[in-house]
């Protein structure tokens, strides 16, 4: 990263909140539950193949959950196959642990079956390194395997850390998003907290393995039409969350921004429509499912 240029996640609160005006204009949230009342069923609750005894809960565990919104549509859908869940949330910042408790609490009564979770403020990496060996069921990684120290060797931790024939859901960036395309043309923003991963890279890692998954597709458009009004400082938030840099408009070059500014508009990173910009905010879900052995 350039000297000047300071990644997202070195200012946690900035993180959470130029992710949030993104998450907004995107639907992220919307989008997701549509995905989890189609895709997510046939691709993991129906494929988890575990027996589970009369009090037995199925052991599940989200990886960089944020504020829950995404896990709480998945755990929903399980529930109905598996009334008893015990949830263990990794997830370091605080603020969004805080606001996934308070998602959970209120949902409670409108889910069918009990759910119960197990909060842990901390990195993947912390969690591993604490040692914790318990075996999950099903474990999720949803857009948040970019900011682990070593991309290959927690994917193999969390396959690890699977039962036989449990599922592990990893979902990224795809390798021809413009999210891939926009951190593939400016390298410099990547910094050691952040790894720039797509789902080609999941594949290949899980692949050279000799693990087998399937890639599930998303296709998903973005209106980021403000991110080209200078005066606007919501688009200014969420440049900063394309890029992952704080506050980019005020501590790069002038030249670099511009060139930031006119390649998110390009046909590679989106698409005109009318005179609305809609960036390509692709995404996949790779999924594995561990043999029974
Ligand atoms: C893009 S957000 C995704 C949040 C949520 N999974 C969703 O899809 O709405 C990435 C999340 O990963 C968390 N995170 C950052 N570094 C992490 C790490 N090293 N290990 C686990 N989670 C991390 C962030 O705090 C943030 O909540």
């Amino acid at each position: 990263m350039e000297s000047k240029l300071r990644s997202l996640f070195h200012d946690p609160e900035y993180y959470t909140k130029s992710f949030h005006c993104y998450a907004a204009l995107s639907a992220k949230f919307s989008v997701l539950a549509n995905w989890g009342e189609t895709v997510f069923g046939e691709a993991v609750v129906d494929k988890i193949k575990v027996t589970l005894g009369e009090n037995e809960e199925l052991r599940v565990l989200g990886i960089g959950s944020g504020s829950g919104e995404m896990d709480m549509q998945m755990l929903t859908k399980l529930l109905r196959r598996f009334p008893l869940i015990n949830n263990r949330v990794v997830e370091p910042a605080l603020d969004q642990l805080v606001k996934y408790k308070a998602l959970a609490q209120s949902e409670a009564h409108d889910l069918h079956g009990v759910l119960t979770c197990d909060w842990r403020q901390q990195t993947i990496d912390q969690y591993e390194k604490a040692g914790d060996s318990r075996q999950f069921h099903f474990i999720s990684s949803i857009h948040s395997i970019y900011y682990v120290d070593d991309v290959d060797r927690s994917l193999m931790y969390l396959y690890d850390r699977l039962d036989p024939g449990g599922i592990l859901l990893v979902v990224t960036v795809s390798d021809d998003s413009g999210f891939w395309r926009l951190w593939n043309h400016f390298p410099s923003f990547q910094d050691s907290l952040m790894t720039f991963t797509n789902s080609s890279h999941i594949r290949g890692s899980l692949e050279r393995r000799g693990i087998p998954c399937t890639q599930y597709h998303q296709r998903s458009r973005v209106e980021i039409t403000q991110c080209f009004d200078e005066a606007s400082e919501e688009g200014a938030l969420v440049v900063d969350f394309l890029t992952h840099v704080v506050k980019l408009k005020e501590t790069a070059p002038a030249q670099l921004y511009k060139e930031v500014i006119e390649y998110l508009g390009s046909d590679h990173c989106s698409e005109k429509s009318a005179d609305d910009v809609l960036f390509n905010n692709d995404w996949d879900a790779v999924v594995v499912c561990k043999p029974v052995d």
